[in-house]
């Protein structure tokens, strides 16, 4: 063997890198916060590992060893509403999380519709506990009205834009942003929710919204979005990603599009792949309000299969932090969103691999690779070179999840006192622990 240089290594655990192979115990040599190589230990390669200091020798043993987690969707409240949650904040609860790349949304106070704000974020995010990518807005103040200088978003480093949060309502304008996004190869993220099905409307509309007495959307206000939207990229030629999609329609309107061949991605939830609108009626907890809404069982259902066959590309938080005195209110009063960054991958494990939905490759893929290749994010990834962002996990750590604990500053979740079955052991960023439990 060629003698590879490294500072540290991570040894004794189950390696998974979904584009290298899975499952095999293996060493991980880094070197100056970089990937040097995957090894199986030769006696040679032992012996130059004794020599490392001992706080440079990570034992991974029993545990899996996968790149550092990527989550393309996230809410940062800075600026704005820094009680809610900071860049920092956010970052330290992604590190906790397992999740070493993160993307955050423009929906903030003021909007990252210009080249200050995405400067911003990007300046609090430089000794953060994760890497931030930043989402320009697709319109100016994310209003649907006038698009936003998506050129100049990119040129200081926004890796895609989306008006999330809001769905740009008017085609005209969404097709132009498509073509702006395809000068510069950027995807547009997509929020699908027609306003005209949804306004006034707090859950889904179903049998449950009708027992409940509360306003509901009818799931054709997404499938009608993503329609049109798949249309213009038809159109256009430009790279949609569907974000936190909630219903059957949606996936099978996004399966045939797939088959066509158009540049069509999407995410789904923890929360849309676990939790039905029934659960509404039996707390009234408004952490369960969010938006999309809670489907009905026949849709959780469908978003399960998507997420199987490879329709649905990627897992992704929509970690949306809100205050306890904005949630602490009326259903139907209560801000939509719910805090995800500290409980995807356990909700992962326990709904969807331990029931043998889902295996833990295809897991970890559409954690790592598959996001950050949706918005060509440079990591996801063991390959040697690339960043030393790794995650360790503990496969079978049994814990409940108490809110209390967390390293958010939000608290906004209806896991509270769910019982999962994996854990972030250590992550790893470029090299540094920034997370170790
Ligand atoms: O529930 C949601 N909350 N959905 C969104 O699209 C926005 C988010 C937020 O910003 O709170």
């Amino acid at each position: 063997m060629a003698t590879i240089k490294f500072d540290m290594v991570i040894r004794g655990g189950k390696v998974i890198d979904p584009e290298f192979g899975f499952g095999k115990d293996a060493t991980i040599l880094i070197n100056d916060g970089k990937i040097a190589g995957i090894e199986i230990e030769s006696p040679e390669l032992k012996k130059q590992i004794d020599k490392l200091p001992k706080d440079k020798i990570v034992d991974a043993s029993g545990k899996l060893v996968v790149p550092g987690l990527v989550d393309i969707h996230v809410h940062l409240r800075e600026p704005g509403r820094e009680d809610e949650e900071t860049v920092v904040s956010g970052c330290r609860a992604a590190a906790a999380g397992g999740f070493t790349s993160i993307c955050c949304m423009p929906n903030t106070t003021p909007r990252i519709d210009s080249q200050e704000a995405v400067k911003f974020v990007q300046d609090r995010a430089k000794d953060a506990d994760a890497r931030v990518f930043v989402v320009g807005a697709i319109t100016k103040n994310i209003e649907g009205k006038e698009l936003a200088e998506i050129g100049d978003l990119v040129k200081v480093g926004a890796v895609a834009i989306t008006d999330d949060g809001n769905y740009v309502q008017n085609p005209e304008i969404m097709r132009r942003a498509m073509e702006y996004s395809r000068m510069f190869d950027i995807p547009v993220m997509e929020h699908a929710e027609d306003q005209f099905l949804s306004t006034g409307s707090v859950m889904n509309e179903s049998f449950q919204s009708t027992r409940l007495g509360l306003p509901g959307t009818p799931s054709v206000a997404e499938e009608i979005a993503v329609l049109r939207d798949i249309a213009l990229s038809r159109l256009t030629g430009a790279r949609i990603h569907i974000q936190h999609i909630s219903t059957k329609e949606t996936v099978e309107a996004i399966r045939t599009a797939k088959k066509e061949g158009l540049r069509v991605t999407c995410e789904a939830t923890p929360h849309h792949l676990i939790l039905t609108d029934e659960e509404i009626g039996k707390k009234f907890n408004t952490n369960l309000r969010v938006n999309p809404p809670l489907r009905s069982a026949k849709d959780r259902d469908a978003v399960i299969e998507g997420l199987m066959d490879g329709t649905i590309d990627c897992i992704a938080s929509d970690h949306a932090p809100h205050s306890a005195e904005e949630k602490d209110c009326e259903f139907d009063q209560a801000p939509p969103g719910m805090i995800g960054l500290e409980t995807t991958l356990g909700l992962i494990k326990a709904f969807l691999i331990d029931k043998g939905l889902l295996s833990w490759a295809d897991a970890i893929r559409k954690m790592t690779i598959n996001p950050a290749k949706i918005l060509d994010l440079n990591c996801g990834t063991l390959a040697v070179g690339a960043e030393a962002d790794i995650t360790i996990i503990d496969p079978d750590k049994q814990w409940t999840v108490k809110p209390k604990e967390f390293f958010s500053l939000s608290r906004n979740t209806p896991f509270d006192g769910y019982k999962l079955s994996a854990r972030v052991y250590k992550t790893i960023l470029g090299g540094r622990i920034v997370f170790e439990r």
